[in-house]
Order: structure tokens, then C-alpha cells, then sequence
């Protein structure tokens, strides 16, 4: 529950420190502020100021004489904001010494208080700081409350905002694909492969959303690649190739606004047509190198080419596409992954295999 202006600024009553080694200056002081309804508390030293606040905690309003014999009252001002910036700090000093009452307000004191003190003074300047100490410390709550909201707010939008734009590249990817017999679903596929062979490696939850995200998302580079290459029914000339093989980087440039929160999906996007022996694309990375989420797509990616018609060959059965993963399983698959990818699917029956 928020607090009341009066609780923020102390416990009823209101809790006031005069410190003055001149035993009658105090008693007056004290005098007129116990009968004006404050609990005060009296120190004849700086040091003994010190040490009731360290002992007892923040005092919300200190009254003090600035020259006093050992420490004085602007040491002691620094001392006690260092320990709560918040006291409201009312200087006592002698007529010809206002230039070091200035020097209090530079350092943080909000008021002073020349001597001889006059009573109605006292009360007035006692409340105007107490009023100014309530009203900083309500800005400041306002401010942190508004900047907490605000920054709230910023997170939302920029989670909706992710969220909009994954709904979209999901959906550009379905698009992409379902313009072509030979890939529809394949995405899909990867995904539901790929997942299945994560979890078989023993890979954690989160990282498995990450891979069937990755395994979704892969070819989205392929939105960049013209038609004429894509669909080549034969081979790719060196240009072509080298086109084709942009997809990777392309496609983790698109998705980089989702590098903080999914990192290993630009990995993916970026990595899946690397090999182990370090002649994939697009970075030549080799072995260990190549994210192990990458390492699973490639060969759930292969699999699925291979046991799809594409517009150059007829699709091959799930065994004979298995033997070849495990044909090119050391230079270029992860042997490990070709392995928990045929242990994941005993049952063949069970792989979804483009139609
Ligand atoms: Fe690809």
C-alpha cells in the first residue's frame, strides 16, 4: 500500500534532532518543537548526533549549530546525508556567518537558522523543510513509479512486437513453401525431425523450442533467392550456387531482431548447410564449432530433401536415405546426430515423410 505523505515523511509524531553544544540555545529549540507536536531528540555533539542515528537509524529532520568543538555541523551535514541523502538539514548559525550557512546549502542543507532564534521562525522554517523533504520524496516516488511503468510498458510492446514479427516470418515460410509441390510441409518436418532427435540427445526444453523455432525457420533466407534458381530442375552453375548459398546469411539478417531472445535460431538459420569436415557454407566452420542445434538440422534437413520429390528426382524411402545420412555421416554429418535421428524413429511408420 502506498504511503500517506505523513508516513513518508516519519512515524507520528514527526521525529526532529537538535544538536547545539550551547545547553540553552537546545533547550529552547527543543522547547518550542516538542509544544509545535514533534518527538525530538537532543545531542549536545556532533559525534553524539553520530552516533544516536547510527545506533537508532535515520532521524527525518536535524537541527544543528555549525560551530561546535570537536567535529562541527558541516561535517556533520555530510556525514549524515552520506548515511540519508533524505534528512532535511537546518542550519544554526550566527549572524556574521552566513557565508558558511551558503556553503551548508551547497552541500545539501535545505534551510539555516540565524541566532538569536526567534520562535516563530523556528516554526516556519521547521515546517517549509519538512513540506520540501515530503514533496522530493514524492516526486521521486512518482518518478520511479512512472519510469517503472514505462519501462514495463516498453517490455510488453517489444514482446508483442517480437511475437507479430515470428507469426510473420512463420507465415512467410509456409508461404514460400507452399508455392512449391516439392517443398510443402518441409519446414514442418524439419521442425517435428529435429525436435524429436534434440530430445533423444538429451536436450533441454528450452533448447528444444529454440531447435524446432531454428528448424522452422531455416530456409527463410530462401524468400531472397530468385525463383529461377530455387526451381532449377538440374544442376546450379557456380553464380547460381553462390546465390543459393546467400540463403543462410540472408535469412539470419532477417531474423536478427530475434537475437536476444533466440539466439540459437539465428545459429541455426546462419549454420545448417555447414559440415563437419569444414566445406560447408556459409562460414566453413568445422566439428564442434558448428552449434550442435545446427548440426541437428542438417541432418533432418538432408533427410527430408532426399525423402521428398524435388522437380530434378524422385523422392527415396526413409532406409536407403537413412544408410546415405550414415554414408556422410564423419565428414559431413555429426555422427552422434545421424545416430539419435534413426533412434528417435525406430518405427518408420512413424516419420511424417512428404507425401
Ligand atoms: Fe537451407
Amino acid at each position: 500500500m502506498a504511503e500517506t505523505p505523513a508516513e513518508i515523511v516519519a512515524p507520528h509524531p514527526a521525529r526532529i534532532m537538535v544538536v547545539d553544544d550551547d545547553d540553552a540555545v537546545r533547550d529552547v529549540l527543543c522547547r518550542v518543537l516538542k509544544v509545535q507536536g514533534f518527538d525530538v531528540i537532543e545531542a549536545s555533539s556532533a559525534d553524539m548526533a553520530l552516533e544516536t542515528i547510527d545506533r537508532d537509524g535515520m532521524v527525518p529532520v536535524v537541527v544543528s549549530d555549525i560551530h561546535m568543538p570537536g567535529r562541527d555541523g558541516i561535517s556533520l551535514l555530510r556525514a549524515v546525508l552520506k548515511r540519508y541523502p533524505d534528512t532535511a538539514f537546518v542550519m544554526l548559525t550566527g549572524d556574521a556567518d552566513v557565508t558558511t550557512a551558503v556553503e551548508c546549502l551547497k552541500i545539501g542543507a535545505l534551510d539555516y537558522l540565524t541566532k538569536p532564534v526567534i520562535i516563530e521562525e523556528v516554526r516556519a522554517r521547521v515546517t517549509r523543510v519538512i513540506e520540501t523533504r515530503r514533496l522530493r520524496l514524492e516526486v521521486r516516488r512518482f518518478e520511479e513509479n512512472y519510469r517503472e511503468d514505462l519501462e514495463r510498458r516498453v517490455a510488453e510492446l517489444s514482446q508483442k512486437n517480437k511475437a507479430m514479427f515470428l507469426a510473420q516470418v512463420q507465415m512467410a515460410v509456409r508461404m514460400l513453401e507452399a508455392k512449391d509441390p516439392y517443398t510443402r510441409g518441409h519446414s514442418q518436418r524439419v521442425a517435428e525431425y529435429a525436435v524429436a532427435t534434440g530430445r533423444t540427445l538429451g536436450i533441454d526444453r528450452e533448447m528444444l523450442g529454440e531447435i524446432r523455432l531454428g528448424g522452422e525457420l531455416h530456409d527463410i533466407g530462401k524468400i531472397g533467392t530468385r525463383d529461377a534458381v530455387l526451381h532449377k530442375p538440374g544442376p546450379l552453375t557456380d553464380e547460381e550456387f553462390a546465390e543459393m548459398r546467400l540463403h543462410t546469411i540472408d535469412g539470419a539478417e532477417m531474423l536478427s531482431v530475434l537475437s536476444e531472445d533466440h539466439p540459437e535460431v539465428l545459429s541455426i538459420v546462419r549454420s545448417h548447410h555447414e559440415r563437419m569436415d569444414g566445406t560447408g557454407f556459409p562460414d566453413g566452420l568445422k566439428g564442434e564449432a558448428i552449434p550442435l542445434s545446427a548440426r541437428v538440422v542438417a541432418v533432418v534437413d538432408a533427410f527430408d530433401a532426399m525423402t521428398s520429390t524435388r522437380s530434378y528426382r524422385l523422392k527415396q524411402s526413409a532406409e536407403p536415405a537413412l544408410l546415405e545420412l550414415e554414408r556422410c555421416a564423419g565428414p559431413h554429418f555429426d555422427p552422434v546426430v545421424v545416430a539419435a535421428f534413426r533412434d528417435a524413429f525406430p518405427d518408420h511408420d512413424r516419420l511424417l515423410l512428404s507425401v
